[in-house]
């Protein structure tokens, strides 16, 4: 997993709980990285979940709710790194309809060792999106909250559903999307 990731969930974590209690958890936690991350390193997922966890114990929010204000947080940051990728996009639909053929195309000609998810769109008119989410890594909560953080972004309000059907050790979350007037 990218450092960039690492980089801004301890971000998050310093804006929501002081850098303190960051230095704290990454104690704890005994990590092989040590907690130092650079955003183009390469560290394991795992250690993102004993973070992750080692935040969820630190503030009892639990880690499934971390994952989604953390992908709510990253997009914000996409959306301030990235402009050019959200640029020329009508909405969120729009947006997430292109990531698995555009936007993560272009993040892996940015990142060429990224370890990212697929995705398959189905759009059921201009309001209404089908978005299949998979991948090895158990990362769905932190999916939704990205897919929560794009519609935020582009002053869109949402009504977002979500059934897993995790199986063979694969993360898998279909998301049904109806998005409404702006916020
Ligand atoms: C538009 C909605 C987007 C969604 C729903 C989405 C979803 C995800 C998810 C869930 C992951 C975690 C890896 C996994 O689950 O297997 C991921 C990884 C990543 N995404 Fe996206 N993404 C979106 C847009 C973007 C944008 C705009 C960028 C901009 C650069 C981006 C860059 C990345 C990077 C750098 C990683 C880390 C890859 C790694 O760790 O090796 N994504 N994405």
């Amino acid at each position: 997993m990218k450092g960039i990731v690492f980089v801004e969930l301890l971000a998050m974590a310093e804006d929501a709980f002081g850098e303190a209690s960051v230095d704290r958890v990454i104690d704890q936690a005994a990590l092989p990285s040590g907690g130092a991350y650079t955003s183009v390193g390469n560290y394991p997922c795992e250690e993102l979940m004993t973070l992750i966890r080692g935040f969820s114990a630190h503030s009892g929010i639990p880690g499934a709710e971390l994952q989604r204000l953390f992908g709510d947080w990253m997009m914000q940051s996409f959306g301030r790194h990235y402009p050019g990728l959200f640029a020329g996009k009508g909405g969120s639909l729009d947006m997430l309809a292109a990531i698995e053929g555009e936007i993560h195309v272009e993040v892996r000609k940015l990142y060429p060792d990224a370890e990212l998810p697929s995705f398959d769109a189905v759009r059921h008119g201009a309001d209404v999106m089908d978005l299949t989410y998979r991948s090895p890594r158990p990362l769905a909560d932190f999916c939704e909250g990205l897919i929560e953080g794009c519609v935020a972004r582009f002053g869109q309000t949402a009504e977002i559903t979500r059934i897993d059907r995790d199986h063979d050790g694969l993360t898998q979350a279909e998301f049904h999307i109806r998005t409404g007037p702006g916020a």
